[in-house]
């Protein structure tokens, strides 16, 4: 019997692993029979831009934490496809920070020439996923939302490829019970106009917190404030930008800090990060991992130790993504294809605590780019994904860090060259700063500076 795959999740690792089999197919591979669940209306994952927050029309929770006006933090010369390129896409190369419906265009345009929307069966989350230790088969119950019905199939194999940033993490501090504004956290984050005029503070470091504090103030809040419980930041930010330590308590509309500083603000927005959340895994399969480059439990940061028949595809703390998922579900179709034979499981955990092991041993800013790079390149050796680069992207990156420690809000008006095609990125025709529109049309016009 033709043996059978369910991939749970049609953003872009779910969509790698469509695209990776359907391209062995194309060179006259026989391969499983694959059913994609995913519980979104459209493919993409996070980059279906959705004005919900909350639930949506039929009562899930809302997937896309992205936001109007993101523009991609890092270089698009970091997660280009081996195997389509930008200039393949747009029919010339474009510039190095695409906006959000730019890269939408961009992960569609592959998949879509790939054919393979007829295997993925939209509105239908996954609700369970069990695997019999006698037939070797998962049981896969799935939510057909439309129809309200469920599904109860067996699969042989499952990649889970749900995501990892969407599940907000929801720290609480006194106060926030009579806080006088508005407080949310950056999953429902939607439209930096909501802050024109208004003095916001933001508890975290990391992207989200970099990102949203950018955007309110391109846009036109009064005032950032940065609240840590590490470290700030430590950019050089514009004058209405200040960074204090954690927050300790909100009164009214004041926030006080460990330091005795206060400030008042209208809304506190918590770019606290996400959970790893898979409430429909059993227990014995479900993934508990910190956001890390080195995830907890899988072999080659792809295949469950405890049971090789199933696979968790993007699952890292990300710096390369879309050639990194890709580089996964290659490697995961290999070993469904029986191309790869995988080791012991004692053998897998001690991969797992080498990779533990080498990204606890980093101790530069940049270490964990090169690792994430390593990775890549370790990857993709071992199967037929095109062979790419990988130091061109390596370069882009540590450019990128570079151009962000010389000028935070200009970061984004450089250009890199291509791990694909070499080409150098024509800088965007407008500056970052001062460019507020973010459509596709408008990115896409060829107007130069
Ligand atoms: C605000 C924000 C901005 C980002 N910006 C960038 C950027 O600029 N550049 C970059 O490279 N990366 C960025 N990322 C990282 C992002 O994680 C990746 O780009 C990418 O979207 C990850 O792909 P994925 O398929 O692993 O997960 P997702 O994109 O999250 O897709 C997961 C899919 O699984 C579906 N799903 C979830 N649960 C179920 C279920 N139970 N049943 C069926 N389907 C399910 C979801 O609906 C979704 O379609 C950003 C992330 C965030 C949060
Ligand atoms: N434009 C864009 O492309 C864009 C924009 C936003 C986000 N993203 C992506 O989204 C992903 C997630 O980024 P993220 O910033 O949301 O999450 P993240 O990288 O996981 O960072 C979480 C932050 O929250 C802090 N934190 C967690 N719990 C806390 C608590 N109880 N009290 C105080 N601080 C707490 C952490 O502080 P510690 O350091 O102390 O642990 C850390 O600074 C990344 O891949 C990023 O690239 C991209």
């Amino acid at each position: 019997m033709t043996p059978r795959v369910a991939i749970i999740g049609a953003g872009p690792s779910g969509l790698a692993q469509l695209r990776a089999f359907q391209s062995a197919n194309a060179k006259g591979a026989e391969i499983p029979e694959i059913v994609c669940f995913e519980k979104q209306d459209d493919w993409g994952g996070l980059w279906t831009y959705t004005w919900r927050t909350g639930t949506d029309e039929l009562g899930e929770p809302v997937h896309s934490s992205m936001y109007r006006y993101l523009w991609t933090n890092g270089p698009k010369e970091g997660l280009e496809f081996a195997d389509y390129t930008f200039e393949e896409h747009f029919g010339r190369n474009i510039a190095s920070y695409p906006p959000r419906a730019v890269m939408w265009n961009y992960i569609k345009g592959r998949v879509e020439k790939a054919g393979v929307r007829d295997w993925i069966r939209f509105r239908t989350p996954v609700r369970r996923v069990e695997f019999n230790a006698s037939t070797r088969k998962f049981r896969v119950v799935a939510h057909d939302l439309v129809n309200d019905c469920e599904s109860d199939e067996q699969f042989d194999y499952v990649v889970v490829a749900s995501g990892h940033f969407s599940t907000p993490n929801v720290p609480e501090f006194k106060g926030f019970e009579t806080f006088n504004g508005r407080i949310l956290h950056s999953h429902d984050f939607r439209d930096a106009r909501e802050f024109i005029g208004k003095d916001i503070l933001l508890i975290g470091t990391s992207y989200s917190a970099e990102d949203i504090g950018s955007q309110c103030w391109k846009y036109g809040c009064r005032s950032v404030t940065v609240s840590h419980r590490t470290a700030p930041i430590g950019y050089k930010w514009p004058s209405s930008w200040e960074e204090v330590p954690l927050l300790r308590r909100v009164e009214g509309k004041t926030a006080h800090f460990k330091d005795g500083s206060s400030k008042k603000v209208d809304a506190i927005i918590l770019c606290t990060g996400y959970l790893h959340h898979f409430p429909f895994m059993e227990d014995s399969l479900k993934l508990r991992t910190a956001n890390r480059l080195a995830a907890a439990d899988l072999y080659k940061g792809v295949v469950w130790v405890h049971n090789p028949q199933l696979f968790y595809l993007g699952m890292q703390d990300q710096w390369y993504t879309f050639n990194m998922f890709d580089a996964q579900a290659w490697f995961a179709r290999d070993v469904m294809l029986g191309r790869i034979k995988t080791p012991s499981r004692h053998k897998m955990l001690e991969d797992v605590a080498a990779r533990v092991a080498a990204e606890d041993a980093i101790n530069d800013d940049y270490g964990p780019i090169l690792y994430q790079g390593d990775y890549v390149r370790e990857l993709i050796a071992e199967t037929d994904y095109p062979s790419f680069d990988v130091d061109a992207s390596d370069r882009a990156f540590v450019q990128w860090k570079k151009h962000k420690k010389a000028d935070i809000m200009g970061f984004r008006d450089n250009g890199y060259v291509s791990p694909m095609t070499g080409s150098m990125a024509p800088v965007h025709h407008t500056k970052w700063v001062s460019e507020l529109d973010d459509s596709m049309e408008g990115y896409l016009k060829s107007v130069t500076r």
